[in-house]
C-alpha cells in the first residue's frame, strides 16, 4: 500500500494538475479497496498543486454526488463509510476539483462476506408432506454450496429432491417425505476461498401423519338432528293447538 501510495505521487509530481485518494485500508493496484461487511471505510482526497489548494473538490459515489460540509471541499476532502454494507460491495467512489472534472481519481470498494452457516436445527416433517431445507449461500466471494445426507453425498435420483441455487440460498426440497428415503443428518456446506469452510446442520425427524378432525361430517350430522327435532315440534305443535280449540 505504502509503495503504491509513493507511486500515485511520483505520476502527479510528472503531470501539472491531479488529485490523489488516500485510503484506509489501502487500495491496490487496480484501485480497489478490500474490505468487510461492518467495516469502516475512510477516503481522502487532496489536489497536488499548491495553486488548487483552495479549490473546490467534489465526492461521486457510483456518479451521483456525495453531499460534503463546506468545510470539507477546500484542498481537502474527507469521505467515510461506515459501517461497510452489501451494497458497498462494487461501488466506485471518485474525487475531482469542482472547476475541471477531468482531474480525478477513483476507488472502487471490493466488500467481502461469507455465507451465514453455523449451528444445527431440528425439523419436523409429517409423512408424505413437503420436505424444504434452506442454506444462505449469499457470499463475497460467491461460494458453491453441496449437501450430505448422513455424511454422504446426496442422491438426488434415489432420494427424490431437487437443489436449487439462486445465489442467495441453496434449496434442498423432496416433494414427499419419507421416513426411510428422508430422515437422517443433513449438513450443507460451503467453501469459501477467504473464510474457509462454513457449515449448518438439520436434524431432519419424518414423523406419522396426524389424522385430521373430521370436522364436517360431524357440523353435517348436527344440523340434520336439529332440523328433525325441529320439524317433529312443529308438526307436533299443529296437533297442540288442534287440541285445545
Ligand atoms: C482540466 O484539466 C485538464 C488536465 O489537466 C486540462 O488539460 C484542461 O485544460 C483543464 N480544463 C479546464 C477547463 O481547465
Ligand atoms: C474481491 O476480493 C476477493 C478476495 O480477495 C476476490 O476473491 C474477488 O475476486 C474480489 N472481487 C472483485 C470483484 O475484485
Ligand atoms: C441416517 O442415519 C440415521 C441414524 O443412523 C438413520 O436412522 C437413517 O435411516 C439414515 N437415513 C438414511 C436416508 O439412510
Amino acid at each position: 500500500m505504502v509503495s503504491y501510495c509513493f507511486l500515485v505521487l511520483a505520476l502527479c509530481a510528472a503531470q501539472t494538475l491531479c488529485v490523489t485518494i488516500e485510503s484506509a485500508p489501502g487500495v491496490d493496484g487496480e484501485g480497489v479497496i478490500l474490505t468487510e461487511l461492518d467495516r469502516t471505510v475512510s477516503l481522502v482526497c487532496r489536489s497536488n498543486r499548491s495553486e488548487d489548494e483552495g479549490s473546490e473538490l467534489v465526492w461521486l459515489r457510483n456518479g451521483a454526488t456525495v453531499a460534503l460540509r463546506p468545510e470539507n471541499r477546500k484542498g481537502q476532502s474527507g469521505v467515510c463509510v461506515m459501517p461497510v454494507t452489501h451494497q458497498d460491495d462494487g461501488a466506485t467512489f471518485t474525487c475531482h476539483l469542482a472547476g475541471n472534472a477531468s482531474v480525478e481519481a477513483s476507488v472502487t470498494l471490493n466488500v467481502t462476506y461469507p455465507p451465514v452457516l453455523s449451528g444445527s436445527e431440528e425439523v419436523w416433517v409429517e409423512d408424505d408432506s413437503p420436505l424444504l431445507l434452506r442454506c444462505d449461500a449469499f457470499a463475497n466471494p460467491p461460494v458453491t454450496v453441496w449437501w450430505t445426507l448422513n455424511g454422504s453425498a446426496l442422491d438426488l435420483v434415489a432420494g427424490g429432491f431437487t437443489v436449487t441455487d439462486d445465489g442467495f440460498a441453496s434449496r434442498l426440497s423432496a416433494n414427499k417425505a419419507e421416513k426411510s428415503k428422508h430422515e437422517g443428518l443433513y449438513r450443507c456446506t460451503a467453501d469459501s476461498s477467504v473464510y474457509g469452510i462454513k457449515s449448518k446442520d438439520f436434524l431432519v425427524t419424518v414423523t406419522e401423519k396426524t389424522v385430521k378432525f373430521p370436522l364436517m361430517p360431524i357440523i353435517a350430522g348436527v344440523v340434520v338432528v336439529c332440523l328433525t327435532a325441529l320439524l317433529a315440534i312443529v308438526s307436533r305443535w299443529k296437533r297442540i293447538v288442534k287440541c285445545c280449540k
